[in-house]
């Protein structure tokens, strides 16, 4: 497995140099923990091939908007690929630039496109013609002129699961691909927008390039198309959706599809950008968690484990595979578990049928986790969120604090 920066140390799993016990007793469990290096070597090898070029990669913070993960590839020259108000304040707070930063999602309220103005972000992936004349109002309104380009939806299958598939016609999101010339003449036309790209984004964890290569074949041919119209496009931003390996999958080499792009780009004159999310971050990061309780039924074992689908949402919702890994060897035979939280849902689970050999009270690692994992828990069952920590070489530094209870309904107001 490509685990490289979680792997057993005198039979004990690290993350980097740190026994991951140590992180259980510091900081208790669960437990998100994030590897740097890991980070870093990920933004490494998605960029590789692109140095020397005019590219800008917008990591999609949606997969995982820690400050210190946004930090991490801040430092590194990221840019940011947003979808809300929020992830920009995020960014700031990051010490990201927003120069750097472009604005998808296919429905932005016309206070976020205010705020992104003010801040002179790089461009606003739009998604439909209403989107369109509200752009061109907010930024009229203000005197300014929004840098666009269309998201539009080239019509390939990304031959993922559904509910992270995008790029066919019966999805919500981008333009459909007939439409697109339309809508840039329009476009070129308005006094508040000024035409700077062109954009998809198809789906997320693709295990086979061909088609995001199909995609950028249609995205070309539109291209060609508007610059013979007198539109010119300077850049090409292709998205997200490189996916990685969870147990048995061959992900692509993000180097040889940075080739084969540039290969198929020619002597075209285009700045070239990306909006990873998972490749950069899933692999970097694990959730730990604690078995409570091992209960045995007639017809299956369970390991009741102190993290549930509030804090890791992905199996129960996509039937997404993460491998379980005990933390510590131990001197008991292995036995066939359902690993499920304490939440009061059948649909809680983090693993089925997964061979462990543990004893309650030991530690879990739920690999893959760093992408789409914190970010998508919620306080479920007045679940307080689990801490983040990130481990740089030897030291784990506590990047997000645990809730409390309290802070749970902090908020909240009983009638008078
Ligand atoms: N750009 C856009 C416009 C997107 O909608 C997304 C992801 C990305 C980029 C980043 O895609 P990535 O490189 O991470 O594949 N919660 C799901 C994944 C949802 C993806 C949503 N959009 C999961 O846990 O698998």
């Amino acid at each position: 497995m490509n685990f490289d920066f979680f792997e057993p140390r005198d039979g004990q799993l690290h993350a980097e140099d740190v026994p991951l016990a140590r992180i259980a007793s510091e900081f208790g469990t669960p437990t998100y923990i994030y590897s740097k290096a890991a980070l870093t070597r990920a933004w490494y090898e998605f960029t590789a091939e692109l140095a020397g070029r005019d590219a800008l990669v917008c990591y999609a913070m949606k997969a995982n908007s820690n400050l210190a993960v946004l930090n991490t590839f801040a430092r590194l020259g990221a840019g940011f690929d947003i979808v809300s108000g929020g992830e920009l304040t995020r960014v700031i707070a990051a010490d990201g630039d927003p120069r750097k930063v472009i604005f998808s999602g296919v429905g932005k309220r016309v206070d976020e496109i205010a705020l992104a103005l003010h801040h002179d972000i790089h461009c606003f992936n739009v998604e439909s013609l209403p989107e369109l004349e509200r752009v061109n109002a907010v930024a009229q309104g203000l005197g300014k002129q929004a840098p666009i380009s269309f998201r539009v939806n080239p019509d390939v299958d990304a031959g993922t699961h559904p509910y992270i598939s995008t790029g066919l016609k019966e999805n919500k999101f981008g333009i459909e691909y007939g439409m697109a010339i339309a809508l840039y003449r329009k476009a070129a036309s308005m006094p508040g927008v000024r035409v700077a790209g062109i954009d998809c984004h198809i789906g997320s964890q693709l295990t086979d390039v061909a088609p995001l290569l199909q995609a950028l074949e249609r995205m070309l041919a539109l291209v060609d198309a508007l610059g013979a119209e007198g539109i010119p496009i300077h850049h090409l931003d292709l998205g997200g959706g490189l996916g990685i390996r969870y147990s048995g999958e061959t992900p692509p080499d993000p180097r040889a599809y940075m080739r084969e792009i540039i290969r198929r780009i020619g002597s075209r004159r285009l700045k070239l950008m990306f909006e990873p999310g998972r490749n950069l971050v899933g692999n970097a990061g694990i959730l730990l968690t604690r078995v409570e309780h091992l209960k045995t039924a007639s017809a299956k074992n369970f390991a009741v484990v102190d993290a549930a689908m509030n804090d890791l949402l992905r199996p129960s919702l996509y039937s997404a595979h993460h491998e379980i890994i005990a933390v510590s060897p131990s001197d008991v035979m292995p036995q066939r578990y359902d690993v499920v939280g304490p939440v009061c849902e059948s649909g809680d689970f983090i693993g089925k049928d997964r061979a462990l050999a543990i004893r309650e009270g030991e530690l879990l690692a739920v690999m893959s986790a760093g992408a789409y994992g914190m970010v998508m828990s919620s306080n479920y069952n007045t679940r307080p969120r689990a801490a983040e920590v990130m481990v740089d070489g030897a030291t784990p530094y506590l990047v997000r604090r645990r809730e409390s209870v309290a802070e749970l309904f902090a908020g909240e107001r009983i009638l008078p």
